[in-house]
Order: structure tokens, then C-alpha cells, then sequence
């Protein structure tokens, strides 16, 4: 159960009045505390201490408080029965929301024909984690992996394969959907085109031009760059597949980007011309989104490039729309690099204007960088910028030396379970707004603030219960100082998923998924469970914690989407 929620509804109706209550970090006064008293006392024209003196009587009037304190200039202390803990601790852990909305989550987003990289990291995560959070809590979420298929990057890899193969029929003008070609594009060959592609063209002005060409024709629709085209994206789709599975996150709803967009992209435009909206600038087609009070540059949203080409920009304005006909959400979430702050900025901006969708209603979540030890963008040994597979690839490597190093023998979908909690809860623990420090050989450790350690503490916890072979009993309620705040300990899961979905703040669960951890092995050490002299009624109690606290951990590893291994 929501142990906060309970006890701040309690008292909020015992004084008439909502006061803020606070989790301390140490437990030895109190549970709970409030400074309520301060905050009233000038409004009430008393003074602070006489005031919590008052308060705090009547809170220990509450069935559950056993006894409340006043500490400092006016903090109430308050701690609570053991039976209370212990009984609300026998009830069902379901956080759920009593507002349930839909919302379009725009995560993963990854690229046709480009390998995904270090930055497809963080928002395949984040945006995972925040999916799962918010389907737990019993919103209606739609996963959207926007994929770049529309752009520039295309041109260039029909390009470069025109120029390999020159000859094959793709890139006549009188290709039809109906010809047959014998041409088969090896995976691994093709993500090396788009970087290849892209810097012949920096050196070749000529080549160049013929992709911008290309992209444009592309786009009108040629049946040959479209055959090609269906060709690598059947490849990359692939691919994507791929890295879902390894990374372990939820399928996406929708594999649905740029092209798809752009099919909806003349009902936008008519939206735009109908409130007089897009303006010529440069031989281009914009969208002014400036406002008076901007204080910083805000350049105008491009509809169409001067090649009257479509743009990242108005695609996603018209994904905007499709999702608007297609989920109807209450609210769209992006997870992007910080970078791409301002292009979403503009994006609202523009829903907004032209009454797509409500700025509020819009969210852009933008996440740090990931530095190597060196605290500059990680890259590979050879100063590649980092692929997705070479990062997870780094890890298992390390996890892999470390187990040989201690001697234990496990197999390869352990290896790799444990690498992957490496990854995403080294990821998870960060505020998602801030950069971090990436390094293979820390993350792995099984100890720490780390993924291993994490899944350590539930195999441990699994094998006991596992040894046990015997249900917990909750009749007999052991109550030591290390049961009893690891009970309440338990019983914070609830409001740390709620505050997790209401600030967008993946770190939470993450972090709260430690201080579990850190709570349940204090009891292992200090409660033992399965020792001869300890008798069977403080076993089958402590059994019973066990099972709690395994269940809770269970829940929160899930919505990291870590797995736990049957041994470690
Ligand atoms: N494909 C882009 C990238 O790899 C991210 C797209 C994010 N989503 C969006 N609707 N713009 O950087």
C-alpha cells in the first residue's frame, strides 16, 4: 500500500489543512515529518514550538502514531505503531492512478540505414522505463520509435549505391513497382554506406547536389529510390528488432516515423494557409514561432527547404497530427538528446499556433551526454564514436572478466543479464538531464550503486526463499529495527512510482531500487532466517518479510526491464 499517502490523508484531515510531509532519510526520530508548524504559525500568531506542540498532540491522537516529538524550532516527528507497519505491509502493493490519461510517447526513434549510437542509449531507456511506469500507474500509453526514413541520410545511401551500381534499374525514371530486380543489399555492408555517402559528398559538390536531388525526387514518390529504399528499410527494421530484444524494452507500438508523417503533411500545410501561418523567407517556407518576450534567439520553424523539400521540422509537426487522428492522447512526451531542445521548442510553439496541439500538452525530455572516463563523449578504443553493440559489447567483456576473476561459472544469458542491468541502471540512476560518466569496468562492479548489485541482492533473496521451502507466515510480526525499516522501506514503492511518473524522473526508481537493495541485505545480515537456533515463528515472520520485500524488488527491477538471473 501507499504507506505516504495514507498517513499525509490522515492527518491532512485530522488538522483540517494539507501539510507537507517529509520521508526523512534517517529514521531514528521519527518515520514521518512535518514542518507544518513553522509554515502556519505566522498566519496562526503563534509562535512556532507552542504551535507544534499543539499539532503534534493531535497527530498522536491518530490510531496508527505511536508517539510524536518536536525537535528544533518546531519539526514534528512521528512514528508509527509496528502492528500498523506490519499490517499495511500484509496488503498489495498496486500504485494506480485515479486520473488515468493517454499519452504518445515519442522514444528510440532510431535511423534507416544509419547503426544506432551511444545517443540512441539514453532515450531507448529512459523512454522505456517512463513507458512502463506510467502503464503500471494504469495510463494508456502508445510508443511511437519515430524512425528518421525521409530525410537527407536516405538520398545519400541511394546515392552511394547508384554509385556502386550503376546499372541497376532503380534509378531510371521509367521504373515501375513491377520491375524485377535481382539485387540483395548484405546488413552489415549497409550501415557503412550513409558515413561513407556522407563524406564522399563533403569532398564532391557534384555528388552533393545529385543526393539533394534524390531526396526530392524521393519524396515525390519515384518508384525506383522507393523500391531501393523498402529494400534497407526491411534491413533496418530488422536491426531495430534487434537492439529492442537486447536492450530488453517493450516493443514500440508504432514503427512509424518521418514517411509516415509526411503523408499527412498537405493537411497540415492547409491548417497553415488557412491561418496565413507559413511565410517566404529565403526561397524557403517557414513558420515565424518567435515571440515578443523571447529572450534568446528563436529562428523561424522551416516548413520546406528552398529545394521545397520536406523537412525534420515539418514532419514532425505532421506527426504531431497523425498522432492527434490516430491515439487522440492527452499528452505527446519526447525523449531526445538536450540538443534538440530548441527544435522542440518550436515544435509546440508551431502544434500551438496553428491549434494541432496545446503547448502544455507537449513535453520534451531532453537528456545529457555520456562521457568516458576521460569526461569527453565516449568513444571506442580506436576514437570511433561509440555504436550501441560496441557499448553492450564493452560491458559483457567486463562482466565476463570479472566472473572468470572470481571464479564462478556462469553461463551466457546470465553474462548478459548482468551486463544489461549494468547498462540501464547505470543509466537509470542519473538525473536524465544531466551528463554522466561511462565506464565499463565501475558499472559492472557487484558492488555499489550498480545494476549486478541490484540483481545480486533479489538472487540472494530468491535463493533464500527458494532454500526455505516453506511459506512465510504473517501472524507473527518480528519487529528489530532493521524488519521494521525495511517494511516502511517497502512501502515507499508506491509513492516513488507516483513521483516518478509526475516529474518525469526515471532516477527515481533506479535510486529507490538501491536503498531498497541496501535495506533488505542490512536485514539479511542482521535478521538471519534459516539459521538452526532461530525458532519458527520469528522464521516464518522473517520469511514473510522476505517475500515482500523479494516481490516489491521484483516490480521495481521490471520497470527498469532488467531480468533476473536464476543464479549469480
Ligand atoms: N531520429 C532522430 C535522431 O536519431 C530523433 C527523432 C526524435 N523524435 C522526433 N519526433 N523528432 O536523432
Amino acid at each position: 500500500m501507499n504507506l505516504y499517502k495514507h498517513v499525509s490523508n490522515a492527518i491532512n484531515e485530522k488538522l483540517g489543512t494539507t501539510v507537507n510531509l517529509e520521508v526523512p532519510r534517517n529514521r531514528d526520530f521519527g518515520d514521518f515529518s512535518t514542518n507544518c508548524a513553522m509554515v502556519m504559525a505566522k498566519s496562526a500568531g503563534k509562535n512556532p514550538r507552542e504551535l507544534a506542540t499543539e499539532i503534534s498532540a493531535q497527530i498522536a491522537e491518530l490510531p496508527f502514531v505511536a508517539e510524536t516529538s518536536i525537535a528544533g524550532p518546531g519539526f514534528i516527528n512521528i512514528k508509527l505503531r509496528d502492528e500498523f507497519i506490519w499490517e499495511s505491509a500484509c496488503l498489495p502493493q498496486s500504485p494506480h492512478t485515479d486520473n488515468p490519461i493517454t499519452i504518445d510517447l515519442d522514444y528510440g526513434a532510431y535511423n534507416v540505414a544509419k547503426s544506432l549510437h551511444i545517443g540512441h542509449l539514453r532515450t531507448s531507456i529512459v523512454g522505456d522505463t517512463f513507458n512502463r511506469i506510467a502503464r503500471l500507474l494504469g495510463h494508456k500509453t502508445y510508443s511511437w520509435n519515430h524512425i528518421g526514413d525521409w530525410g537527407k541520410p536516405m538520398a545519400l545511401v541511394i546515392a552511394w549505391i547508384e554509385r556502386l551500381h550503376p546499372d541497376l534499374p532503380y534509378f531510371h525514371d521509367n521504373f515501375t513497382p513491377n520491375t524485377v530486380v535481382d539485387f540483395d543489399i548484405e546488413p552489415a555492408e549497409l550501415n557503412k554506406y550513409y558515413p561513407l555517402a556522407s563524406a564522399f559528398a563533403k569532398e564532391n559538390p557534384e555528388f552533393q547536389a545529385h543526393a539533394q536531388d534524390i531526396k526530392a525526387k524521393f519524396q515525390n514518390g519515384h518508384a525506383g529510390y522507393f523500391a531501393l529504399y523498402e529494400k534497407f528499410l526491411a534491413i533496418s527494421l530488422d536491426m531495430m528488432n534487434e537492439t529492442v530484444k537486447r536492450l530488453n524494452i517493450l516493443p514500440f507500438d508504432y514503427d512509424l516515423g518521418e514517411r509516415n508523417a509526411a503523408k499527412y503533411l498537405d493537411q497540415v500545410e492547409e491548417i497553415l494557409r488557412s491561418k496565413n501561418l507559413i511565410q517566404e523567407s529565403d526561397g524557403a517556407q517557414v513558420i515565424v514561432v518567435k515571440r515578443e518576450s523571447d529572450n534568446k534567439p528563436m529562428p523561424p520553424y522551416m516548413w520546406t527547404d528552398s529545394r521545397g523539400a520536406d523537412t525534420y521540422d515539418s514532419t514532425d509537426l505532421a506527426a504531431v497530427y497523425c498522432r492527434k487522428l490516430t491515439d487522440n492522447p492527452d499528452k505527446i512526451i519526447y525523449f531526445t538528446d538536450l540538443r534538440q531542445a530548441l527544435h522542440f521548442e518550436q515544435l509546440f510553439r508551431a502544434s500551438q499556433m496553428s491549434g494541432i496541439f496545446d503547448y502544455e500538452n507537449l513535453e520534451h525530455i531532453g537528456y545529457g551526454t555520456i562521457n568516458g572516463t576521460d569526461g569527453r563523449p565516449f568513444k571506442t578504443r580506436d576514437g570511433n564514436a561509440a555504436g550501441l553493440d560496441d557499448i553492450i559489447d564493452a560491458v559483457n567483456q567486463a562482466v565476463h572478466a570479472r566472473v572468470a576473476e572470481s571464479g564462478k561459472n556462469l553461463d551466457a544469458d546470465t553474462i548478459s543479464a548482468i551486463a544489461l542491468s549494468a547498462v540501464k541502471f547505470n543509466d537509470l540512476m542519473h538525473d536524465v538531464r544531466s551528463d554522466y560518466i561511462f565506464d565499463p569496468n565501475a558499472v559492472t562492479s557487484f558492488e555499489g550503486r550498480t545494476g549486478p548489485y541490484i540483481l545480486y541482492t533479489a538472487v540472494r533473496l530468491n535463493s533464500v526463499l527458494k532454500r526455505a521451502n516453506e511459506a512465510g507466515d504473517a501472524t507473527y510480526m518480528p519487529m528489530t529495527i532493521d524488519e521494521r525499516n525495511l517494511l516502511i522501506g517497502i512501502m515507499d514503492f508506491e509513492r516513488i512510482v507516483h513521483t516518478a511518473f509526475d516529474n518525469r524522473a526515471t532516477d527515481l526508481v533506479a535510486n529507490y531500487a538501491y536503498d531498497l537493495c541496501q535495506l533488505i541485505n542490512t536485514f539479511y545480515h542482521n535478521c538471519p532466517i534459516l539459521r538452526d537456533d532461530i525458532d519458527a515463528k520469528t522464521r516464518a515472520g522473517r520469511l514473510h518479510i522476505a517475500k515482500v520485500a523479494r516481490d516489491t524488488l521484483a516490480m521495481t527491477i521490471d520497470l527498469m526491464g532488467l531480468k533476473i538471473p536464476s543464479e549469480m
